[in-house]
């Protein structure tokens, strides 16, 4: 089967594009990175790309430019390598439909959180926040397709639960969920890569 061609957009570190190039490397994933794209040029996982030899292009905002007029060179950058998916990998703009319009379908985002629980920054410290307040008992990770600008919202592909106990500290729940997260979008990839 012909492998799919991913595109990841990144803003940081690049801990979930390291699973997924990982993931495609030990042929778990039938797929291949074909660029990583970062809005910030240090961003650390534009290394992890040039470290797996996979293009890693930024392509930044300049404060005061046009949001749509950004979306529309993003989309004809990413356009560029004929994405069969576009993976939201700690990505930290809104997309517009300037951008979507051009992906239906195609564009994956994971969230610290699970459905319609702390969306936008931060999601793992509100969560804490929450459990130390006794608003919550757990939290968890979700992957989700981005049909519209709805934040960290839209139709579900996996999800997981993390439990927070009393011994957790906002930095040990951090870790667990990212833990969850590499395993969760791998999960993910597999379901869609394997449908289409
Ligand atoms: C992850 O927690 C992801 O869910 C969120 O941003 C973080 C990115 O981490 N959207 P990394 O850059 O993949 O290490």
């Amino acid at each position: 089967m012909i492998k799919k061609r991913l595109v990841v957009l990144i803003s940081g570190n690049g801990s979930n594009l390291q699973a997924i190039i990982d993931a495609c490397a030990n042929q778990i994933l039938n797929a291949e990175v074909v660029a990583v794209i970062a809005n910030k040029a240090d961003a650390y996982g534009l290394l992890r790309a040039k470290n797996a030899g996979i293009p890693a292009i930024v392509h930044p905002f300049h404060k005061g430019g046009n949001r749509t007029a950004y979306d529309h060179s993003l989309a004809e950058l990413v356009l560029q390598y004929k994405p069969d998916f576009v993976l939201l990998a700690g990505w930290m703009r809104i997309l517009s439909q300037a951008f979507l319009c051009q992906f239906p379908g195609k564009v994956i985002n994971i969230h610290p959180a699970l459905p319609g629980k702390f969306p936008g920054v931060h999601a793992i410290d509100r969560a804490y926040a929450a459990y130390q307040q006794g608003l919550i008992k757990k939290t968890g990770v979700m992957v989700h397709f981005v049909p519209d600008e709805g934040v960290d919202n839209g139709p579900l592909i996996c999800q997981e639960a993390v439990e927070i106990n009393s011994k957790d500290t906002n930095e040990t729940l951090e870790e667990r969920i990212h833990q969850v997260e590499h395993r969760l979008f791998i999960d993910a990839l597999q379901i869609v890569c394997n449908q289409t």
